[in-house]
């Protein structure tokens, strides 16, 4: 087993809190359609305790997940977080497996960090991101909620998820967004003025399913062939990709098996070159490109 810690990704401040720039998504530690228990739940209880021993210290989360599971999970295995951030996330509610609908009302919003900081164990969330705009709501009573929640000291810090440039602008009308959560990876681009965006506002930016590479993940691809030189899997360059990609990069792969988290940490530990993160980038557009 590689001895590489999550430290050897870089470090970022979010809001006052320095984070090893690789952390840890706890979608995955619940049941299938992320609805309800881990089929195996020891496993994901270990998965969960191994985060710090990695170094692992900034862990992303949602009330939706399970609905529940994986807050309590959480607390279970890392209460009392010396020396984690973890974020958690609002404003979708879940009716079945697969199934997520957003509620904005401000009333909800409020009660979702509440319980959140109920189920979590602490006195202030470190980070509370509005999981999704809820086009159904004006969106500043949205937002006005959340700098609501950070003046009551319920929230240190508040982020946004699925959010474009123009909205962002929005929300920084209203309070400091320190992190945005968009889908990004090698072969889903939609987010690229986002993380630029971020990036010149020095604002966190979480790409969520960071691991997917699509076709580029097949034997013979160009992703490939840098996996064989570097020794590396094809999902640890897809990783080390996103970690080279921007500095306020805060890649969150998810897992629910030990061996797969160890792996993805390892990722850490691979610094591309020039030469294959240009090939890497120009390919990843070529199939976003032919995808859309
Ligand atoms: N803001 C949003 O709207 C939003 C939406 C979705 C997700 N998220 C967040 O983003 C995090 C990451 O997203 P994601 O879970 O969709 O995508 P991901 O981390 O790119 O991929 C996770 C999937 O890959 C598998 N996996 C993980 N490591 C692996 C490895 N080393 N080798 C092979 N397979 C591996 C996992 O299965 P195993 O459990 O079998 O390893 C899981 O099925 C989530 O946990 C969540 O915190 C946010």
């Amino acid at each position: 087993m590689s001895d590489v810690t999550a430290a050897a990704s870089g470090q970022f401040t979010i809001g006052d809190r320095r984070v090893n720039r690789l952390g840890f998504g706890a979608m995955r530690v619940t049941g299938d359609g992320v609805w309800g228990k881990p089929k195996d739940q020891a496993g994901a209880l270990a998965t969960l305790k191994r985060l710090p021993e990695l170094g692992v210290d900034f862990i992303d989360t949602a009330d939706s997940y399970g609905p529940f599971t994986s807050e309590t999970l959480i607390r279970n295995a890392l209460r009392p977080y010396e020396g984690l951030f973890v974020a958690t996330k609002g404003g979708l509610v879940r009716h079945g497996p697969g199934i997520w609908l957003p509620v904005g009302r401000p009333e909800y919003l409020k009660q979702c960090a509440l319980m959140s900081r109920r189920r979590l164990g602490v006195k202030t969330i470190d980070l509370w991101q509005l999981h999704r705009i809820d086009p159904k709501v004006p969106r500043d009573e949205q937002f006005d909620v959340m700098a609501e929640l950070q003046n009551e000291g319920i929230v240190r810090h508040l982020g946004l998820s699925e959010v474009s440039v123009e909205e962002i602008k929005a929300a920084q009308k209203k309070f400091k967004v320190v992190t945005v959560q968009n889908r990004y990876n090698l072969v889903d681009r939609t987010s690229e003025d986002v993380l630029d965006f971020c990036e010149k506002e020095g604002i966190g930016f979480i790409p969520w399913f960071p691991l997917a590479a699509g076709d580029l993940a097949k034997p013979g691809s160009v992703l490939d062939a840098v996996a064989k030189k570097n020794g590396a899997s094809p999902s640890q360059v897809a990783l080390a990709w996103v970690l080279k990609r921007s500095p306020v990069m805060l890649p969150i792969p998810g897992t629910s098996k030990v061996s797969h988290l160890e792996e993805n940490v390892a990722a850490a530990g691979i610094t591309l070159s020039d030469e294959d993160f240009s090939a890497l980038d120009r390919q990843g557009k070529d199939a976003f490109r032919k995808a859309a």
